[in-house]
């Protein structure tokens, strides 16, 4: 079954908003668990916009689940991930006007940083190293020459799609590239935009999915519901559309 961890970005990002220290990132994220994530996404951005070097700390020391600490190559954050050790690091590219992570790490170009990089979060005991990447064969092979060991299927593009044809072409993509990494010996994540209204068409259109990472969709719908309820709303939806089904 494919695992729900949830990116609680979006807490801190409130949080800031009014210079508070609440809503807690960690106690959305102990209410995360409580409604069946398998695990804790996070995002410290290189301008802090929401989630916090203190944050960070907290997560480790306070949270007992899978960490996945999502990060640009910029040395000053490589070198606070190997810190903190997280269970699985994502490489993701970062543009300080973005909004939110535009689009996919082009890893062909990156290969020289990734070299550097990739091996030295090994060594710090990091099992999991992911490739954000595009559902695009040249940058899912890239991905296993660069000595990663998983990818993440940026699925922004399907989500945002403009007509179903378009969406139905993406999933496509998405579906063979799903195919191609797990041949080449890489495990598959998928996240960016998913939400409980698109999920089910693409829980079943893509194999081998053995993990999603959901923010905004499930923290905006916590307001309403509460984050334990969200977070468990999410997952059925997630178990009621397997690959295939
Ligand atoms: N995966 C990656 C690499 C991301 O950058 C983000 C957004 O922070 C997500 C997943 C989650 O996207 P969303 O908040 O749209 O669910």
């Amino acid at each position: 079954m494919t695992k729900l961890l949830i990116n609680v970005d979006h807490v801190a990002t409130l949080r800031n908003a009014r210079r508070e220290r609440f809503p807690d990132p960690v106690a959305a994220a102990h209410a995360c668990l409580a409604g069946g994530a398998e695990g804790i996404v996070f995002h410290l951005r290189e301008d802090r916009r929401h989630i916090t070097d203190e944050d960070v700390r907290r997560f480790k020391a306070e949270l007992d689940t899978k960490l996945d600490f999502e990060l640009s190559l910029a040395e000053e954050i490589v070198t606070i991930c190997c810190d903190i050790q997280p269970q699985l690091a994502t490489l993701v590219p970062e543009k300080r006007e973005e909004v939110t992570t535009e689009g996919g790490l082009d890893v062909r170009a990156n290969m020289e940083r990734l070299g550097q990089v990739i091996p030295r979060l090994y060594d710090h005991g990091i099992a999991q190293v992911a490739l954000f990447v595009d559902p695009v064969p040249d940058q899912i092979k890239a991905s296993a020459d660069s000595g990663a060991n998983s990818i993440e299927l940026h699925t922004g593009d399907y989500a945002n799609a403009p007509t179903d044809e378009h969406r139905q072409d993406i999933l496509n993509r998405l579906a063979s590239a799903a195919e191609l990494a797990h041949e080449l010996g890489l495990t598959v994540h998928a996240g960016h935009g998913l939400d409980e209204s698109n999920y089910p068409a693409f829980g079943r259109a893509i194999p081998h999915l053995s993990e999603v990472s959901i923010g905004f969709a499930v923290v905006s719908r916590a307001l309403f519901t509460g984050m334990e309820q969200s977070v468990s709303d999410m997952r059925s939806i997630i178990e009621q559309h397997p690959y295939g089904s």
